[in-house]
């Protein structure tokens, strides 16, 4: 199934606390497929080593029956992971936009205000020193977006942004934060928000995993996405 345009797509708040618990699970399978897919490649791991492949990996794992280390590969993400990940990051007073297409599910983006100290904990790393303002020690935390990949370059993931960009303001918040991945093949939303987004590299994790910490002022982001 491809997308032809935006117009087909719709996009709606959501709250798993709102109890609506198709959509919930609608939810959990966009978020398992979209991770399956490139560039993250988490779809299958193998519970003794912990290597994992993507959909994309499909042919070789048919060779191997789905098995390895002499066990049979299990979900990179599990259902009961996700589900409890997503009651936990979307709290009620986070901001929650979904992609619809035929009312499925086919996009989630979410975020909402955090304490500076409590988003360095949670993210293991400190970059609160690169802030140059701190919003009062609180900022927007840039959760997750994701799209289907058959949905891609449509900006349905620029159109949830921007919603979110609407809440985090209307909530006074100044700043935004992310995490993402440089390399070894670079997050599009690393790509994004570095090149067109104007977000600067505020940490990089030790260990050369690649992941870093972006950060920017929201002053002015609302009119240069608009004009992107
Ligand atoms: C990231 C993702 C959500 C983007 O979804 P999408 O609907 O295809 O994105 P859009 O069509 O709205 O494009 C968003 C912007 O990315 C920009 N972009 C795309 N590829 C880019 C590249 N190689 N370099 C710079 N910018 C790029 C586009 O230009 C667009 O901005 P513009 O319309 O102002 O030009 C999608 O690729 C995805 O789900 N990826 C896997 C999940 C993921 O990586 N999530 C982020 C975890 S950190
Ligand atoms: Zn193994």
């Amino acid at each position: 199934m491809t997308v032809t345009s935006i117009a087909s797509v719709t996009l709606v708040r959501f709250s798993p606390h709102d109890g609506d618990h198709v959509r919930t699970a609608e939810l959990v399978e966009c978020y398992r497929e979209v991770f399956a897919d490139t560039p993250w490649h988490e779809w299958l791991k193998c519970p003794q080593c912990q290597q994992y492949w993507g959909k994309k990996d499909g042919g070789v794992l048919v060779t191997t029956k789905f098995r390895h280390c002499g066990t049979p590969l299990v979900d990179f993400w599990s259902r009961e992971q996700v589900v409890s990940d997503l009651y936990q990051e979307i709290t009620p007073s986070a901001s929650c936009w979904l992609a619809l297409h035929a009312s499925s599910v086919v996009g989630f983006c979410f975020g909402y205000a955090i304490s500076v100290t409590d988003l360095e904990k949670k993210l293991a790393i400190r970059f609160s020193h690169k802030l140059a303002e701190d919003g009062g020690g609180v900022v927007a935390y840039q959760d997750e977006v994701g799209v289907l990949a058959t949905f891609r370059g449509h900006k349905i993931a620029k159109a949830m942004f921007a919603n979110r960009l609407e809440d985090f303001l209307a909530d006074g918040l100044r700043t935004g934060i992310v995490r993402t991945r440089e390399f070894p093949e670079p997050s599009q939303t690393f790509l994004w928000y570095t090149e067109k987004l104007g977000y600067k590299i505020l940490a990089r994790y030790p260990g050369d995993d690649g992941r870093v910490i972006l950060g920017r002022e929201f002053k002015g982001l609302k009119e240069l996405l608009a004009s992107s």
